[in-house]
């Protein structure tokens, strides 16, 4: 094997080793980017026993910010006649700014549960 041929060789090695923890990092899930909410239809959100343990959860978590008695000025007061139920799935979920996310605190069917509560007729903040 001619001489640059080998030299060639081992920078190509060297580049690729060099590059391959990289990509490693870019196959792995990008923790920055926010989950997606999942299909959300009226006969999940108006399921009881998921109302009830998102009632549990607003007074454990949420009322204290977010309730009547709340400190004013703390966090907005809800309305959520003028949401979706993807956007509070994405506020709960995800967090917002103050907001915190609650991904890493409640199972999937707790978070869905929360969502459920807060548009249900029994939402009373
Ligand atoms: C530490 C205080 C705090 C707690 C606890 C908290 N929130 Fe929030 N929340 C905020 C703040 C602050 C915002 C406003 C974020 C922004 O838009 O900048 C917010 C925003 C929201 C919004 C969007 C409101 C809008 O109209 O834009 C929803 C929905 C919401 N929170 C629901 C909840 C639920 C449900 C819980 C309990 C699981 C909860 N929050 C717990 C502070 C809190």
């Amino acid at each position: 094997m001619p001489r640059s041929l080998s030299c060639a060789l081992l920078l190509v090695t060297a580049l690729l080793l060099g590059l391959a923890p990289a990509l490693g990092q870019q196959s792995e899930p990008d923790k920055f980017f926010n989950d997606h909410p999942p299909p959300l239809p009226k006969e999940i959100l108006s399921d009881p026993k998921l109302i009830a343990r998102g009632e549990e959860i607003w007074k454990d978590q949420c009322a204290h910010c977010h309730g009547s008695r709340a400190y004013p000025g703390k966090a907005p007061k809800l309305t959520p006649r003028r949401y979706t139920p993807e956007f509070v799935w994405d506020r709960v979920n995800n967090g917002f700014r103050g907001m915190p996310a609650w991904k890493e605190v409640y199972s999937p069917e707790e978070i869905i549960g929360v969502v459920a509560y807060v548009l249900s007729d029994e939402f009373w903040p």
